[in-house]
């Protein structure tokens, strides 16, 4: 086996190219793993826990802009070691305990190393934002070289990546500084999705509950 590069401390990734090559990598290894998950579940479950998966990688002026708001240079291996979310997927869950079930089932694939999980359903940010995030590791085995390469997967719901569109929008238009009424009428919103979702979840356990039953006493 040849030594393995921990891609954490950058020796020997030697230029932009390869690195976003890596990182690119990485995306395609985890959305392959997520596919095959929810197609799993769908085959053992007749149910889909994933309504749709985004991926993006960060851009460089962001990626700079973010090494420069936390103080670094811009160098490859600041880059590597301080921006976690270069490589980033974003999955899209029906109901809340489909996170809870998406974030088990990445939690036990062997080849996926979690670094932490930041678990913003159960304490939701000042902003009310909600989310399950997860950095992870993957290997990428290039010809020469092994690199575990982080990867920041953020679950959630619709209605709550609905309200992080919107509040992200409105935190661009007034660069941070939105008025106070508005900052609290979206916090007032994360508490209606959070409503929302619960409600949504109840929805579909009687939903099935009901069905069971029919299909028990025969009735159509
Ligand atoms: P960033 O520097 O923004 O990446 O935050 P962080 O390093 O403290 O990590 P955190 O897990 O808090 O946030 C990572 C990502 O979650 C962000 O890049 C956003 O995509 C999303 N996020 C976090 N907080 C908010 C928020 O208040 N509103 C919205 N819309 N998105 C958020
Ligand atoms: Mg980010």
């Amino acid at each position: 086996m040849k030594p393995r590069l921990q891609s954490e401390y950058g020796e020997d990734v030697d230029s932009w190219k390869t690195l976003m090559f890596i990182y690119n990598s990485a995306l395609k290894e985890v959305s392959t793993k997520l596919e095959i998950l929810n197609d799993e579940f769908k085959h053992v479950h007749q149910y889909n826990p994933i309504e749709y998966i985004k991926s993006r990688i960060k851009s460089p002026e962001s990626i700079v802009k973010k090494l420069k708001r936390n103080g670094y240079e811009s160098s490859i291996s600041n880059m590597m070691e301080h921006v976690n979310d270069i490589a980033g997927i974003r999955i899209v869950c029906s109901f809340t305990s489909d996170i809870y079930r998406m974030a088990e089932m990445i939690g036990k694939q062997n080849d996926l190393t979690v670094v932490f999980v930041k678990d913003y359903i159960k304490h939701p940010k000042k902003s009310g934002y909600k989310s399950y995030h997860m950095l992870v590791t993957i290997p990428i085995f290039l010809s020469d070289r092994v690199v575990d390469t982080k990867v920041e997967i953020q679950i959630r719901t619709m209605a709550m990546d609905f309200w992080a569109s919107l509040e992200h929008k409105i935190y661009y238009k007034f660069e941070g500084n939105a008025p106070e009424y508005i900052s609290r009428d979206l916090r007032e919103c994360s508490g209606i999705v959070s409503m929302l979702d619960a409600k949504m979840l109840t929805l579909n356990e009687a939903i099935l509950m009901a069905k069971k039953e029919q299909a028990k006493t025969g009735h159509e």
